[in-house]
C-alpha cells in the first residue's frame, strides 16, 4: 500500500504515520524528519536548506525529488510505505506519479490555523527518538524531558509564531492545490484533524480496511 499524509504543519501527520506503521507495517517516509538528520549532521544539504525549512519555505522541488527517488528504492519500502510531507506541491505530485505509478490513498488532515499555530508553538520534540509532546495538551511527565529515552526536549527552529505563521501560509499557497489534485483521480480522503488523535486513526483504518 502507498499513502500519502498531507496537511498543515502540526495537523498530526507524523502521529497518525506512526500509528499506520504500526498497524499496516509500512516504511516510513519522512522528508521532514529526513531533512532535520541533515541538518543535524551539517551535510552540505543540510547547510543548504537549513535557512529556508527555519523560515518556513520550502527546499526546491528538484532537491526533495532527488531524495525521495533514492529513498523509495530501499528494501523496506517494497511491502509499501507512507509518504509524510512530500508530496507538498503539484510539481512533487505528478513526479511521483511518474516514479511509481498510482498511489492507494491520499489522506488528508483538515485542521484550522489557529489551533495549529498552539499547537506548533507549544511543541516540545526529543532529538534522540523523535517523540513529541505539547506543553499544554500533551506534556512529558517530567518538564522538559523525554518519557521514552530521558533525552532533553528541544523546539524546533521552525516552532516559533513566526516561522508558523509563515510554515501555514506556505501550506495554504503551494500545498493546499494537492487536496484538489488527488480529489480529481479520486484518491482523497479527509479527515477531521480536531478529533483526537485515536478517532482520526479509527477513521483512517475504516477506510484503508484490512489491506496491506
Ligand atoms: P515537516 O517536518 O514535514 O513539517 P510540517 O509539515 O510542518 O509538519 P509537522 O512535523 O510540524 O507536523 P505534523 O503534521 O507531522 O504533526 P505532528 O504529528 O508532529 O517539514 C519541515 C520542513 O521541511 C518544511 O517546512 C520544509 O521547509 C521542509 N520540507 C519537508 N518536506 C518537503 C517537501 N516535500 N518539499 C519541500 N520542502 C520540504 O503533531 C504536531 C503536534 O500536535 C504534536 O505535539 C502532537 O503531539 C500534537 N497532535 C497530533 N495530533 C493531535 C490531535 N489529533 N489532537 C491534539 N494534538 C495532536
Amino acid at each position: 500500500m502507498k499513502l500519502v499524509l498531507i496537511g498543515a504543519p502540526a495537523a498530526g501527520k507524523g502521529t497518525q504515520a506512526r500509528k499506520l506503521i504500526a498497524r499496516y507495517g509500512l516504511a516510513y517516509i519522512s522528508t521532514g524528519d529526513m531533512l532535520r538528520e541533515e541538518v543535524a549532521k551539517k551535510s552540505e544539504l543540510g547547510l543548504n536548506v537549513k535557512s529556508v525549512m527555519a523560515s518556513g519555505g520550502l527546499v526546491s522541488d528538484e532537491m526533495i525529488i532527488a531524495i525521495v527517488k533514492e529513498r523509495i528504492k530501499e528494501d523496506d519500502c517494497k511491502n509499501g510505505f507512507i509518504l509524510d510531507g512530500f508530496p507538498r506541491t503539484v510539481v512533487q505530485a505528478k513526479k511521483l506519479d511518474e516514479l511509481i505509478g498510482n498511489i492507494d490513498k491520499a489522506i488528508y488532515i483538515n485542521a484550522p490555523d489557529e489551533v495549529m499555530l498552539e499547537r506548533i508553538t507549544a511543541r516540545e520534540t526529543c532529538p534522540k527518538c523523535g517523540a513529541s509532546y505539547n506543553k499544554i495538551a500533551i506534556p512529558s511527565k517530567v518538564a522538559g524531558i523525554c518519557d521514552v529515552c530521558g533525552e532533553k526536549l528541544e523546539q524546533r527552529k521552525d516552532d516559533t509564531l513566526e516561522a508558523g505563521k509563515a510554515r501555514l501560509k506556505t501550506f495554504h499557497d503551494q500545498s493546499e492545490p494537492l487536496v484538489e489534485y488527488y480529489n480529481a483521480q479520486g484518491y482523497l480522503f479527509e479527515v477531521d484533524g480536531l478529533k483526537g488523535a485515536d478517532n482520526i486513526f479509527n477513521d483512517i483504518a475504516g477506510e484503508l480496511g484490512e489491506r496491506a
